[in-house]
């Protein structure tokens, strides 16, 4: 290596040494006499200092080069002279006194500054994201990616896991997304898949003995766009043998209460608490409820019984509920500002919103006149209203009530930044449902996937009652990201069979879709179960970042396109050909 230093690695411990750099212009500042390059490495800057009398070359390449340009450049360690130290800087206490300099390569102006952080259009950023990756923003986040799969390697190494690689040409399975499809040449009129996630192929490595299976495996899903959400994407995935659901709820405790440990400063509560989906749904209306914060909804139904309130009697008779939270210093928000709740509370079917602000010796409210005294009592009491307060209460059938109060939740801890930023608030989730009703499809669909176990309790409601049939499934979330999800696995043909006819498959579909699953389920297969968490996600919370964008190398933008090298494009017509496609294009 012609280097010797690295630019960010120098210190008053190396003043009196000689160094060779290499790196980039991050900043020329040109003092007339003296000229100032600030020389960028991955590691970080250090000053570099131009005499004209000292270097009269070396300075004149100086003063030509700008931003971005690739410099090579030899000289001294010095102390910088009194007063001129940076504190800011890790190099701040030394400058290198440049004797030679070199041009190795120059660069146009720039799209955008590297050396400043401030807002440039992500488009741009895509567009040129060789420059982007040269911002201090994603340098570290690039870093904290390798530090987390890094992490994840050693921890399931130290385990006896064994890291398998899985096939990117897959099959064509109808769950879930939609796939990526990739045609066969050899085998016209046919085509792999990309694979949504490696589930069968894990499961069958447990058929195969492999016991415990990871993997840093790359996913790819068809769906709409978020920002949590890339067309490809990258899942820690596990699986073990002869296990139950607190093993692996377990497992994944312990990694990440570590990992977040070594790798964040943020407070990680222990132990992870535990929420049903039934629990979840009904206190937050979610089920990956930020518990950053409380604010958790409450019934109060049972107080409403004898009410003379229209509104409330009306939902009541039907079978409706009623629920309220508690928005702690509440009562000072306007008309309009109630307005905006109201509006919110809508987006997930309340008709209105019942608000009381509890104010010095009354309360001013929408409703509350329609209330006897008692009535108004009791609801103070029951949301543990206090002087100063909001109360608000939505009356509605089923989960309305659950989760329009659990929006307005989370639109009143981002008003009042309820959310602490340097905690990490995981939780488990378990007992989700098995199956959900698809109404346009008009039959049963699996929530999680079709080889997820029901628990035990309910098998006997599968045929009779499937919607309230409970899965061994569980997810793991933080903050209000569903960071991960896995379940106990269905294990013998039997059963998988029942499975396949509750989502509508006939024998025969089951077996031209996955025959291979039925089949291998025939020749001794082990229980097992495990789960997949999205590595995207978790190093976007690591790094208080609200886009999974931000800690991927090169994402794809909102319609999927990679604007770097300006994918998906179009091909040769001999390539179509070779592949057996025409193209019939509006
Ligand atoms: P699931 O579909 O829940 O489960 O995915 C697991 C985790 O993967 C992440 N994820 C995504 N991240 C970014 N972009 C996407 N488009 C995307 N889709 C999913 C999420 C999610 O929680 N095979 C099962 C797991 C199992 O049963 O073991 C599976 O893939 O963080």
């Amino acid at each position: 290596m012609r280097r010797t230093h690295r630019c960010g690695d120098l210190r008053a411990t190396h003043v009196g040494q000689r160094a060779l750099l290499q790196g980039w212009v991050h900043r020329q500042r040109d003092h007339g006499g003296l000229i100032f390059i600030d020389l960028r490495d991955r590691e970080g800057i250090v000053q570099v200092v131009f005499n004209p009398t000292i270097a009269p070359e070396a300075h004149a390449t100086a003063s030509d080069a700008r931003a971005e340009y690739v410099l090579e450049i030899e000289g001294t360690v010095a102390p910088r002279p009194a007063g001129t130290e940076n504190p800011e800087l890790p190099t701040g206490a030394v400058e290198v006194v440049a004797d030679r300099a070199q041009v190795l390569n120059p660069s146009l102006p720039l799209p955008f500054t590297v050396a400043e952080e401030g807002p440039v259009d992500e488009a741009v950023r895509l567009t040129y994201r060789y420059l982007d990756l040269r911002r201090p923003r994603m340098a570290r986040n690039l870093v904290l990616r390798h530090r987390v799969v890094k992490f994840i390697r050693d921890f399931f190494d130290e385990l006896g896991f064994l890291e398998v690689e899985t096939p990117i040409l897959a099959k064509s399975t109808p769950e879930g997304a939609r796939d990526y499809l990739v045609p066969s040449r050899v085998r016209p009129g046919e085509f792999y898949a990309l694979p949504q996630a490696p589930q069968q192929f894990k499961q069958l490595l447990m058929v195969g003995g492999v016991d415990r299976y990871f993997q840093i495996a790359r996913c790819f899903r068809d769906e709409d766009l978020r920002a949590d959400r890339q067309p490809e994407f990258t899942q820690l995935d596990l699986e073990m043998s002869f296990v139950e659901q607190d093993d692996v709820l377990g497992l994944a405790e312990d990694l990440f209460t570590r990992m977040s440990r070594a790798l964040t400063t943020k407070n990680v509560p222990t132990p992870f608490p535990r929420l049903t989906y039934d629990e979840a749904m009904t206190l937050y209306g979610s089920d990956k409820p930020d518990l950053r914060y409380g604010m958790a909804s409450v019934e109060l139904s049972d107080l409403f019984g004898e009410t003379e309130f229209e509104v409330f009697r009306g939902v009541l008779g039907s079978g409706g509920v009623i629920r309220g939270i508690r928005v702690p210093g509440g009562a000072r928000y306007s008309r309009r500002e109630i307005d905006e709740l109201t509006e919110t509370g809508k987006t997930e079917g309340a008709r209105g919103l019942a608000w009381a602000a509890i104010e010095p010796g009354e309360l001013r409210s929408s409703f509350a006149r329609f209330l006897s005294e008692g009535e108004q009592r009791a609801m103070i009491e029951r949301l543990e209203g206090r002087e100063g307060d909001l109360l608000l209460l939505v009356a509605a059938p089923g989960w309305v009530p659950s989760k329009a109060l659990g929006a307005i939740r989370i639109e009143v801890a981002r008003r009042e930044g309820l959310a602490d930023p340097d905690t990490l608030a995981y939780a488990r989730i378990t007992e989700f449902p098995l199956l959900e009703w698809d109404e346009e499809g008009r039959r049963w669909d699996a929530v999680h996937h079709p080889f997820t176990s029901p628990m035990d309790e309910d098998f006997s409601l599968l045929e009779s009652d499937p919607g309230r049939v409970r899965a061994q499934a569980y997810d793991l979330v933080c903050n209000g990201w569903e960071l991960g999800g896995g379940s106990i696995r269905i294990h013998r043909r039997e059963l998988q069979e029942r499975m396949f006819g509750l989502l509508g498959f006939t024998p025969e579909r089951a077996e031209a879709q996955f025959g291979h699953m039925l089949r291998a389920f025939q020749y001794g297969t082990p229980p097992h179960g495990g789960m997949a968490v999205g590595i995207d996600r978790v190093v976007a919370i690591f790094a208080g970042e609200s886009s999974i964008r931000e800690v991927m190398a090169f994402p794809k933008n909102q319609s999927a396109a990679d604007l770097l090298m300006n994918a998906p494009s179009q091909v040769d017509e001999r390539q179509l050909r070779d592949l057996h496609i025409g193209l019939e294009l509006d």
